[in-house]
């Protein structure tokens, strides 16, 4: 029996990084596994190669999108358990140098992508009475850092939102609960492309970025599994940091910590 047997998870961000990793290990541990992403060059393959998952383009800056996502899935599958909201992107800039359009770009993604999918959700796990909505925040919303401007305010705002979710479905009786997760620096296509961008413009910020700590997807995958199954059931509310100290030791951890 798997710690997540037979329940219904719904990932976007899943055809890449830390949403892939997530995807595989709910699946190993028996859940229904609907990989929603809106690169359907990679996704549907990915979703090939894991048993018990299917692949869904799905595009989270879309309400439309996720109303009809959320009700075919429960049309389908008679239930909705998990929620990952992973999808994100990232853009380094500073706020003198982040126009309008970046904000409301990295926003879109990140703050309204997961405020529409905790709200359908919500919607479809209160008449349930049971669920798990699981935020993919970052250290940058407990850090910041100073040319991450857009990004930290948006994961900022996810931190918040999902407390506030736990604290609506404790009041009225929902049975959902909403936790965030904060990585540092995972091994994925999303850092890789950072790390290019930083040495290119500013090799002196690369090279300490490299006696940073980096992790393994699975270490994430590991703890949203925990907080997708029932043995997190008293963990609501709660901002998960997956970082190896990063965070109270300023990112000055050894490569080899
Ligand atoms: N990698 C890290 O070091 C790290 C650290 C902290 C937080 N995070 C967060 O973890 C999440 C996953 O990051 P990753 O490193 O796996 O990145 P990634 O780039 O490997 O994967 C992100 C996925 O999101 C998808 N996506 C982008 N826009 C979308 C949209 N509009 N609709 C649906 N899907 C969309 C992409 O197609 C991609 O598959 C992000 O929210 C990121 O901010 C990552």
């Amino acid at each position: 029996m798997g710690r997540v047997e037979n329940k219904v998870a719904i990932i976007t961000g899943a055809a890449s990084g830390l949403g892939l990793a997530t995807a595989k290990r709910l699946a190993e541990e028996g859940a229904k596994v609907i990989m929603a992403d809106i690169n359907a060059e990679s996704g549907p393959a990915e979703a090939a190669k894991i048993e018990g998952a299917v692949f869904v383009k799905h595009d989270v800056t879309s309400e439309q999108a996720w109303e009809a996502l959320v009700d075919n899935v429960v049309s389908d599958y008679g239930t909705l358990d998990i929620l990952l909201n992973c999808a994100g992107i990232v853009q380094l800039a500073s706020i003198e140098d982040t126009s309008e359009e970046l904000w409301r770009k990295i926003n879109a993604v990140g703050t309204d992508g997961t405020f529409f999918g905790c709200k359908h959700a919500l919607r479809v796990m209160k008449q349930q009475a049971s669920g798990s909505i699981i935020n993919m925040c970052s250290t940058a919303s407990i850090q910041g850092g100073p040319n991450i401007f857009a990004y930290a305010a948006s994961k900022s705002a996810i931190r918040g939102m999902t407390k506030s979710i736990a604290c609506l479905s404790t009041q009225q009786g929902y049975g959902v609960r909403c936790n965030s997760v904060h990585p540092g620096n995972m091994s994925t296509p999303m850092l890789d492309a950072m790390y290019n961008i930083v040495l290119e413009y500013d090799p002196e910020t690369a090279a300490e970025m490299d006696k940073m700590w980096v992790g393994n997807p699975v270490d994430v995958a590991n703890m949203v599994l925990f907080l997708a199954s029932d043995e997190s059931v008293s963990v609501n509310g709660a901002a998960m940091v997956v970082d190896n100290t990063a965070t109270i030791t300023e990112g000055a951890v050894p490569r080899h910590g």
